[in-house]
C-alpha cells in the first residue's frame, strides 16, 4: 500500500456527515479536499464550523454519510475494521483536542506505545519516547501519570506519543491549544520539522502563530471548505 510519490495522501471527495440526534445537525457538506505528500495543512474557521468532524472522517476515526476518503492510495471505506485499525497504527499519529493519554501509564509509556505495537524492540522504544519527551521539555515528567501533570504537559505527551513513530501522517486537532506561546512555538517547530523530513501532517488551530508555518490553509464554514487560501511558506511541498 501507498508510497507512490505522485499520488496524493489525502483525497476527500463530496465527503458529507449528519450527526443524528434530537436535530439533525449537517456537520459537513459535501467537502472535497486534497493533501499532497509532504504538505503541511491547517484547517482554520469558527466554532462549530466542522472541523474536528473533518479530521476524525479523514483520518478513520469517524464513519461518514457520504462521499469517500482515500489515503495514500487506499480506500478507508472500503477497508475491512481490522485492516483500518492496522494501518491507522502503523501509518498515523493523533493528537486529539482531548488528549487520550492512558491514565494508567507514565508519560513515557504513554509516549512508547505507537512504538511497541510496530514490534520496535522495549528498550530501543524507550530510549525513542525519552527522547521525544526530552525535545518536548519533558525529560524530568517521564515517569509522572497523566494526572500528575498539568493540561499542557499532558498536551505535550500527547505530541510526543503522535509523532514518535514517524507515521506517514500526523492529523492534530488543536495541538497547542491553552499552552503559552513558548511552548506553542516549540510544538509548532517540531511539527514544522516533522513535517520536513517528509511526514503529511493536517492539523486544526485558531492560533495565527500555529497557522502562519503551514504550508497551505483551508478554511471551514457551516460545514464546507470556503476557501483554499494562500499558497505556501518557504519549505513546503510544490
Ligand atoms: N457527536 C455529535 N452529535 C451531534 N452533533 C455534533 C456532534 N459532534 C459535533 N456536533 C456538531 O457538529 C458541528 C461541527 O462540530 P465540530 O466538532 O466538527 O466543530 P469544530 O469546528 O471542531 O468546532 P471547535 O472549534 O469548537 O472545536 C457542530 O455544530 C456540533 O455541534
Ligand atoms: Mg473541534
Amino acid at each position: 500500500m501507498g508510497g507512490d510519490d505522485s499520488q496524493p495522501m489525502v483525497v476527500a471527495q463530496r465527503l458529507r456527515k449528519v450527526y443524528r440526534g434530537a436535530t439533525a445537525v449537517e456537520a459537513l457538506r459535501g467537502v472535497d479536499l486534497e493533501v499532497r505528500r509532504g504538505e503541511m495543512v491547517a484547517i482554520v474557521g469558527p466554532s462549530g464550523s466542522g472541523k474536528t468532524t473533518l479530521l476524525n472522517c479523514l483520518s478513520g476515526l469517524d464513519r461518514f454519510d457520504g462521499g469517500r476518503v482515500v489515503i495514500d492510495g487506499a480506500d478507508l471505506t472500503t477497508m475491512s475494521d481490522r485492516d483500518r485499525t492496522a494501518y491507522r497504527a502503523r501509518n498515523m499519529g493523533f493528537v486529539f483536542q482531548a488528549f487520550n493519554l492512558l491514565p494508567v501509564l507514565t508519560a513515557v509509556e504513554n509516549t512508547e506505545i505507537p512504538l511497541l505495537l510496530q514490534g520496535v524492540p522495549a528498550r530501543a522504544a524507550r530510549r525513542r519516547a525519552e527522547e521525544m519527551l526530552e525535545t518536548l521539555g519533558l525529560a524530568q515528567r517521564a515517569r509522572h501519570r497523566p494526572d500528575q501533570l498539568s493540561g499542557g504537559e499532558q498536551q505535550r505527551v500527547a505530541v510526543a506519543r503522535a509523532l514518535v513513530h514517524k507515521p506517514a501522517v500526523v492529523w492534530a486537532d488543536e495541538p497547542t491549544g491553552n499552552l503559552d506561546t513558548e511552548v506553542t512555538h516549540v510544538i509548532t517547530e517540531l511539527l514544522v520539522k516533522t513535517n520536513r523530513e517528509g511526514q503529511t501532517i493536517v492539523l486544526v488551530t485558531h492560533n495565527p502563530q500555529v497557522s502562519e508555518r503551514a504550508s497551505r490553509v483551508i478554511r471551514m464554514r457551516d460545514g464546507r471548505i470556503q476557501e483554499a487560501a494562500r499558497a505556501g511558506v518557504e519549505g513546503a511541498a510544490t
